[in-house]
């Protein structure tokens, strides 16, 4: 039996979320697959719990045991229970908190992160952590950072480790954004009421200027190029903001959701500029061969995959020397708490299975 040891980090939507999963599948992972996954520590960003074993009261043990912490006390837990084999579980957006992965590497510790922030900080803190990983032998895992619980950056590492030139990536890579424009371009409809509708649901971020910007976008496009091996930073992603320069982030989220008929006619002109057959949709686009990064709206065909996206669908295609004139093309749910948190899941299975 192997014992796997995890640290989380994180225990908002996603994190609380794989926990619950973790406990339901404990059993199983016991006697199917010989693994003793224990989640010896979790905590928030004032907070932590300590325990023996986690059951499915977790978060009233958290709200009554928890106590403040430190990075280095995870250590002492760590060296006085003898914990072995430890997978440290990023769930937070923490940009300060990547900044401990080169201690936890240095501790001999796995990474599993949904966080985007190490792969889109400066490039040079991205070599610097690659180096260490390959010194330690230490694991960082990250499916979850593009395409939440889709196979898109394992299915990019092995096209391109087994030769096959990956020349175009395209696609609608957010969730929140596929919703509104799937459903703007469909209905008679306006654009304030799609987004309101869409925030409702909790497709988009509290502040809903944080999916219009791109920058999510822009963020999970620099992570496939550097996947490739593009040394490109986020300033080389070009992206075309959905947000007014009136409405930006001088403008308070009250004084924004107050004002947010003011996105209507700008987005009416563009969808009345769309022949019957075109169809918006907010896209990132990748030209490996030019290290041509976009984020854009653009009007596509009604008879693509692209132009037939349903829901808050998802869609990547993937042109390579093989699949060059028809796309290798993945599609489903791009975000969402559940397939999020089973991605985290089978990152920590694939480098428990290692161990
Ligand atoms: N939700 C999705 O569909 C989805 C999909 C793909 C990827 N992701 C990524 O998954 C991550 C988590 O998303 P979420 O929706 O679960 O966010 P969330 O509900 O806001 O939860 C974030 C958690 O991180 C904690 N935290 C923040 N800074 C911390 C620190 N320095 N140390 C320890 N804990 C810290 C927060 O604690 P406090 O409450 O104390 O602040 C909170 O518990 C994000 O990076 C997100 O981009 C999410």
């Amino acid at each position: 039996m192997t014992e796997v040891n995890l640290i989380i980090f994180g225990i908002g939507n996603v994190g609380s979320t794989l926990i619950n999963q973790l406990i339901d599948f404990k059993p199983d992972l016991r006697l199917k697959h010989n693994i003793d996954l224990r989640i010896p520590f979790v905590c928030n960003s004032k907070k932590g719990l300590y325990a023996k074993s986690l059951g499915h009261d977790w978060q009233s043990l958290f709200n009554k045991e928890s106590r403040s912490y430190s990075i280095s006390s995870i250590q002492e837990i760590v060296s006085q229970f003898r914990l072995e084999n430890v997978i440290i579980v990023d769930a937070t957006a923490s940009e300060a908190f990547v900044k401990e992965y080169p201690f936890f590497i240095d501790k001999g510790f796995h990474i599993v992160a949904a966080n985007k922030a190490a792969n889109t900080l400066d490039y040079e803190f991205y070599k610097i952590l690659r180096q260490k990983l390959a010194r330690l032998k230490s694991n960082f895992l990250y499916e979850t950072n593009v395409g939440a619980g889709l196979p898109i950056i394992e299915t990019i590492k092995n096209l391109n480790q087994s030769g096959e030139k990956v020349k175009k990536i395209r696609g609608v890579f957010s969730g929140s954004l596929s919703y509104i424009f799937n459903r703007f371009s469909n209905e008679d409809i306006e654009f304030s009421e799609v987004l309101k509708d869409a925030s409702q649901k909790g497709y988009t971020e509290p502040d809903a200027r944080d999916d219009l910007s791109g920058k999510d976008v822009a963020r999970k496009l620099l992570i496939l190029g550097r996947e490739l091996g593009l040394q490109s930073n986020l300033s080389d992603v070009k992206i075309q903001s959905l947000v007014p320069k009136t409405l930006n982030g001088k403008t308070t989220l009250k004084q924004f959701n107050d004002r947010i008929t003011e996105l209507n006619p700008i987005f009416h002109k563009s969808k009345s500029e769309q022949n019957g057959d075109k169809v918006l949709r907010y896209i990132g686009e990748l030209d490996v061969e030019n290290y041509i990064f976009n984020v854009k709206l653009v009007s596509e065909s009604r008879q693509t995959s692209l132009g037939q996206l349903k829901g808050t669908d998802t869609l990547f295609e993937i042109y390579t020397e093989s699949y060059n004139d028809r796309p290798l093309v993945i599609q489903g749910a791009g975000a969402g708490k559940e397939v999020t948190a089973r991605g985290l899941f089978s990152d920590i299975i694939k480098i428990a299975n290692t161990l």
